[in-house]
């Protein structure tokens, strides 16, 4: 047996390219694996295994990523800040990535910066998480990029009047907070705002609440997965549809991976976002393909599919010029200004001077395409940067 082990150990060597130095990169990614947003973690996995069946290949000769896996079960800051700790001291991963929610990003942030492993956030869309590290680079978006932009959409096309139901945590606040400030700077009025539990909420009450206000539309956050699904149908059981409320929010709330269990109610929903699956730019159209072929026909790739796949391309640039040899201070500058004219959601760039994402925002209207729901893109801003940032001048 061990013999065997040996021989095969020689013939592995020797396999390896002449001239060039094996070089392995360990990649830790933080993600929710397991609990009730199993689902969304998946998607980002996905996005991540994708982008590697795709380009392992393009490595420069003898460097490989290795990509060591934890599950931080959901939005649990303890957990994700214990598992960053072991990867940096125990496993040395020169690289941390992945992180769906916004508190386990902030846990971590000040492992990367004392440690100096550069961290890419593939999907935690709170603002200010980028102000937390001189050592993040985000790949995702901002919950103000889409919903700052949505307001002004909203006051422009009879929305006067808006009630706000957001979950009780980071992304959820920025929501809010980005829609009432562009809605009212537009002359819209705010006639009440809900903050829900993160945690198992039961949408009902603070739903109810809204509909006895009257409001032309309900601008709602939550994130993606069941969690999504289960405000959608609970905005259908309560009749808001029916008492003439519109339902517009962040893309997350008509997630991809979730639309078909939406049902009808879900049709006519307005949101702005980064990134649909129904769109025909040729990148995505490939994209999808590729998606199908290696998840099945009827899998639809989501936004935090595209945000594993795009952090993984931008690791593979910076561990691909450093030929596998990874300094952190110059993997932060390859981050800095790192595009795509071609990511599967329209062109992308890393802001040099805050180190988040600038990317297209799609006004979308889910609308019923060959017998799906599909997440119509009908208008495009372009090259949003987070308006967080820009409005309060922060780095
Ligand atoms: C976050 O925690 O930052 C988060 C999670 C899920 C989303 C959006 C943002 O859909």
């Amino acid at each position: 047996m061990k013999l065997w082990r040996l021989a095969a150990a020689i013939v592995l060597t020797a396999a390896a390219p002449a001239g060039a130095i094996a070089q392995t990169v360990k990649v830790g990614i933080i993600n929710t694996y397991s609990g009730p947003f199993a689902g969304v973690g998946e998607q980002l996995d996905r996005g991540i295994r994708l982008y590697m069946m795709q380009h392992e290949k393009d490595l420069p000769a003898g460097v490989k990523i290795e990509l060591i896996r934890r599950d931080d079960t959901g939005p649990n800051p303890e957990v994700a800040k214990r598992l960053a700790q072991e990867l940096i001291t125990r496993d040395h991963v020169q690289l941390l990535a992945g992180v769906v929610f916004t508190p386990n990003a902030l846990a971590i942030a000040p492992l990367a910066t004392e440690a100096k492993v550069p961290f890419v956030i593939m999907n935690a869309g709170t603002s200010m998480i980028t102000t937390k590290s001189p050592y993040i680079a985000r790949v995702s978006f901002t919950l103000w990029q889409s919903s700052y932009p949505l307001a002004a959409w909203a006051s422009k096309h009879g929305i006067k009047k808006v009630y706000s139901v957001v979950s009780d945590y980071g992304p959820g606040i920025d929501a809010e907070q980005a829609f009432t400030k562009g809605f009212t700077d537009n002359g819209g009025q705010m006639v009440g705002a809900v903050r829900v539990p993160l945690a198992n909420p039961d949408f009902t009450p603070f739903l109810q609440r809204a509909k006895d206000a009257r409001p032309d539309a309900v601008f709602a956050f939550v994130p993606a997965g069941k969690e999504a699904t289960a405000l959608m149908k609970t905005f259908g059981d309560l009749g808001l549809r029916q008492a003439g409320i519109r339902l517009i929010g962040p893309g997350d709330i008509t997630t991809d991976e979730e639309l078909q269990n939406m049902g009808d109610v879900a049709l006519g929903v307005v949101t702005m976002f980064h990134y649909s699956a129904a769109a025909t730019r040729p990148a995505n159209v490939a994209f999808v393909k590729a998606y199908k072929a290696a998840f099945g026909p009827t899998q639809e790739p989501s936004f935090e599919v595209v945000g594993g796949y795009d952090g993984m391309a931008a690791i593979f640039h910076v561990v691909a010029a450093q030929k596998g040899r990874i300094d952190p201070d110059r993997t932060m500058a390859l981050l800095k200004g790192w595009k795509d004219a071609n990511s599967p959601r329209g062109p992308i760039y890393i802001d040099p001077r805050t180190r988040d994402i600038v990317q297209n925002e799609y006004l979308r209207r889910v609308e019923a395409v060959n017998g799906q729901l599909a997440n119509v893109e009908l208008e495009t801003i372009p090259m949003v940067k987070d308006p967080w940032k820009e409005l309060n001048h922060q780095k």
